[in-house]
C-alpha cells in the first residue's frame, strides 16, 4: 500500500445529506417549502439527521439540496461553525436517484469514507451512539435494517441464520423479508466509483441498493438490526410527518430532555463550550426550544 493509500483510508469520515426531492407525497405542505424545512414538532426535520451524523463522530457535511430551496437552508443552517461544524452545500438539478449523492459528492469527499443520510430519515434510541460509532469504524459498508410492516416500501434485506445479508431489493412486489434498509449509509472510499457505474432501475433513478449490491458481492456489505428500543421514522408522508412530531412531543414532555437537538449534541461531544450554547439558547430563548436549551445550560452550571 502506498502511503496516499495509507493517507487516504485514514481521512475523517464525511457526512452527506440528502435533503432534496420532490416531497411529492407531502403536497401541498412542500409547494412551497422543501420537506426537510418542515416541522418535526419543535424543530425542522433536518436537524434530526444532522443530530445522527454529530452522534457518528462526523464534522464536515455537504448538505444536498434543489437548486430553489438552496437558500433557505443556507439561512437556516449557515457554516455550521455554530455548532462547531462544517458545512458544505451543493443542488441537485432534478431528482435522479440517491446514488447520485456519491456522484454530486466526489469532490467534497476527496477520497473519504463517507455516512450518507436521508433528510427525512429520524433515528432515535438507547445505545444509537455506540451503534453509529462501531459502524464508523468498520470497513466497507454498513446499512442499517428495521423491521417495518410493509417492505414493499422500503429498500428490503434478507439476512441469514448468522444475520448476515443474502440479498437486498428496492421495493420489492414480493419481499424476501420484513427488514427495510433505513436511509443511512456508512460507505468507504469506493462510492463514489461504485455510483458512476449505476445504471437507472425500472423506475429510472439511479439507486443506492445498486451501490449496496456491489459491496454485498464484494462480502463487505454489514447489516446492524436496529430492534425494539430504536425508532427509526421516515417522515415521508402526512401521516409518518404526523406520528414523528407526536414521538418527538411525548418524549420530551415526559423526560423533560430535548430529542435530537444539534446544539446540545454539539455541547456534549465538546465542539461548542458552555457560553456558545448559552449564546445559542438565548438567542431562540422566545420559543420552547431555546427554553429548554436554557433549562440544559442551568443544568451544566448547576450540576457540572
Ligand atoms: O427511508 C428509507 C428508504 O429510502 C429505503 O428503504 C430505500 O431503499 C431508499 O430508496 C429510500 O426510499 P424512498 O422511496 O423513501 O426514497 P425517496 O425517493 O422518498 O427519497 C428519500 C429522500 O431523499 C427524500 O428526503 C428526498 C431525497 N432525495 C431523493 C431522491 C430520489 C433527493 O434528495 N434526491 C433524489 O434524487
Amino acid at each position: 500500500m502506498s502511503m496516499s493509500q495509507v493517507g487516504r483510508h485514514k481521512a475523517s469520515r464525511k457526512g452527506i445529506v440528502l435533503a432534496g426531492g420532490s416531497g411529492s407525497r407531502l403536497h401541498p405542505l412542500t409547494l412551497g417549502v422543501s420537506k426537510q424545512l418542515l416541522p418535526v414538532f419543535d424543530k425542522p426535520l433536518i436537524y434530526y439527521p444532522i443530530a445522527t451524523l454529530i452522534m457518528s463522530g462526523v464534522r464536515e457535511v455537504l448538505f444536498i439540496t434543489t437548486p430553489d430551496d438552496a437558500s433557505a437552508f443556507k439561512r437556516l443552517l449557515g457554516d455550521g461553525s455554530q455548532w462547531g461544524m462544517d458545512f458544505n452545500y451543493a443542488v441537485q438539478d432534478k431528482p435522479r436517484g440517491l446514488a447520485d449523492a456519491y456522484r454530486i459528492g466526489r469532490a467534497f469527499l476527496d477520497g473519504a469514507p463517507s455516512v450518507l443520510i436521508l433528510g427525512d430519515n429520524i433515528f432515535f434510541g438507547h445505545g444509537l451512539k455506540s451503534l453509529l460509532e462501531r459502524a464508523a469504524g468498520n470497513s466497507g459498508a454498513t446499512i442499517f435494517t428495521s423491521l417495518v410492516r410493509d417492505p414493499t416500501r422500503f429498500g428490503v434485506v434478507e439476512l441469514d441464520s448468522n444475520q448476515r445479508p443474502v440479498s437486498i431489493e428496492e421495493k420489492p412486489e414480493k419481499p424476501r423479508s420484513r427488514w427495510a434498509a433505513t436511509g443511512l449509509y456508512f460507505l468507504d472510499h469506493k462510492a463514489c466509483d461504485f455510483a458512476d457505474e449505476v445504471l437507472p432501475s425500472k423506475r429510472g433513478e439511479i439507486e443506492i441498493i445498486s451501490i449496496l449490491q456491489r459491496y454485498l458481492d464484494d462480502g463487505n456489505l454489514n447489516v446492524e438490526t436496529l430492534h425494539r428500543g430504536f425508532a427509526w421514522l421516515d417522515a415521508g408522508t402526512h401521516e409518518s410527518l404526523h406520528q414523528a412530531g407526536e414521538f418527538v412531543k411525548t418524549l420530551q414532555d415526559r423526560q423533560g430532555l430535548l430529542v435530537s437537538s444539534p446544539e446540545e449534541l454539539a455541547f456534549r461531544h465538546g465542539l461548542i463550550d458552555v457560553d456558545q450554547l448559552s449564546a445559542l439558547a438565548e438567542s431562540q430563548k422566545q420559543s420552547s426550544y431555546g427554553e429548554a436549551l436554557m433549562e440544559l445550560v442551568n443544568q451544566v452550571h448547576q450540576y457540572g
